[in-house]
């Protein structure tokens, strides 16, 4: 059981009882114990990145923090930023050629990655929008997107790995992928119609989930392992495109209200993910509230930390991957 599984049981709200992502990394003795290591964590430039990066800088290790606006990022974290031990890189998740240049300037600079996040997201955007490279916009910008960057960093992934310190991917999902898995192959951008905003944001999450799933399946054996996690409830810029009369409606709702997290709490699962010992040579699992999330029901409902049915499926895992492979403009997978 987890050592935190009491303090999930009755919330009282941010800043309660339950753990942030830097008492996670004292938990876990690794203060200065990562100098030397190389994390990447994408989307730094507001809520969770924020905190994941603030709470593993203390590990010791380098970090590459990526966000569209730079700017941005670097005034958020400039009581971390250290010349050499923190590089803030451009990477915007709306298009492929923007991947690709923050990968190779990433690994212009390092050869070695021990651990990547894909953090970054948007949610619930209220029309059918595309990326610059023409897919809908949350499956590109929360899947696609990050599905091409771990496949440009996967060789310096696999070049860090030794058998006492396997590298780890972590995808930060949601409990909105309880809401729908994946679209048929060729209906992903919604090309058939029926576009939703929710059912397109629990598209994308269910994909960061079947990619974790998938880099376990193909990787693990080799030393890289990744799981996907649900940070909890929080307000964070991600609720932008949500009707201010639904978060009014939302605020009333006083269970919801105190299953709520502080951004510190948000970031404590993904920091538990990257770099708990419970998940040193391991993957493949969906998790919540910094435990394995316990398999709930098939209810529609967003909120639940546990995983429905569709959360793990092998033949929908693989059949994203091989899309997605070509998708991105890549043929060799291997
Ligand atoms: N907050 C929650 O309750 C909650 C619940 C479940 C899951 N999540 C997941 O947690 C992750 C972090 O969300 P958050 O709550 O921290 O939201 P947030 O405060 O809105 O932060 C999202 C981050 O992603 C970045 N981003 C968005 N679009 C991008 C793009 N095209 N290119 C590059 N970066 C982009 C944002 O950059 P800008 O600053 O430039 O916008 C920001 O740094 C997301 O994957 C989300 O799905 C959050």
């Amino acid at each position: 059981m987890s050592r935190y599984a009491k303090a999930h049981v009755s919330p009282e709200g941010p800043g309660d009882s339950r753990p942030t992502a830097l008492q996670v990394v004292e938990d876990e003795g690794m203060e200065g114990k990562l100098e030397g290591r190389v994390i990447v964590i994408t989307g730094t430039s507001s809520g969770l990145g924020i905190e994941t990066a603030r709470a593993l800088s203390i590990t010791g290790a380098t970090l590459f923090l990526t966000a569209r606006n730079v700017r941005k990022a670097k005034d958020a974290l400039a009581d971390i930023s250290e010349p050499g031990r923190t590089e803030f890189i451009e990477m915007d998740l709306e298009s492929f050629e923007s991947v690709r240049a923050a990968a190779t300037a990433i690994l212009q600079k390092t050869d070695k990655v021990n651990i990547l996040i894909n953090n970054a997201g948007i949610m619930a955007v209220p029309g059918l929008e595309f990326t610059k490279n023409g897919h809908e916009l949350q499956f590109g910008t929360n899947h696609l997107s990050h599905f091409l960057f771990f496949q440009l960093l996967k060789p310096a992934l696999l070049a860090a790995t030794t058998p006492n310190s396997h590298s780890r991917v972590v995808n930060v999902s949601s409990a909105a992928h309880r809401l729908n898995g994946i679209n048929a192959t060729d209906n992903y951008n919604f090309e058939k119609g029926g576009y939703n905003p929710w059912v397109s944001y629990a598209q994308s999450k269910t994909a960061n989930i079947y990619m974790a799933n998938e880099i376990e399946r193909r990787y693990g054996s080799q030393g890289v392992h990744a799981t996907s996690i649900h940070p909890g409830g929080i307000a964070t810029g991600l609720s932008k495109h949500i009707p201010e009369a639904d978060l009014a409606a939302m605020l009333e709702d006083e269970a919801l209200v105190k299953s709520l997290k502080s951004p510190e709490q948000g970031a404590a699962t993904t920091v538990w993910a990257a770099i708990g010992k419970e998940w040193e040579n391991k993957g493949g699992k969906y998790l919540s509230n910094c435990a394995e999330a316990k398999r709930g029901d098939d209810v529609s409902d967003m909120t639940s930390a546990d995983y429905a049915s569709h959360t793990y499926n092998r033949e929908s895992e693989g059949r994203l991957w091989e899309d997605s492979v070509k998708i991105v403009g890549l043929t060799d997978d291997q």
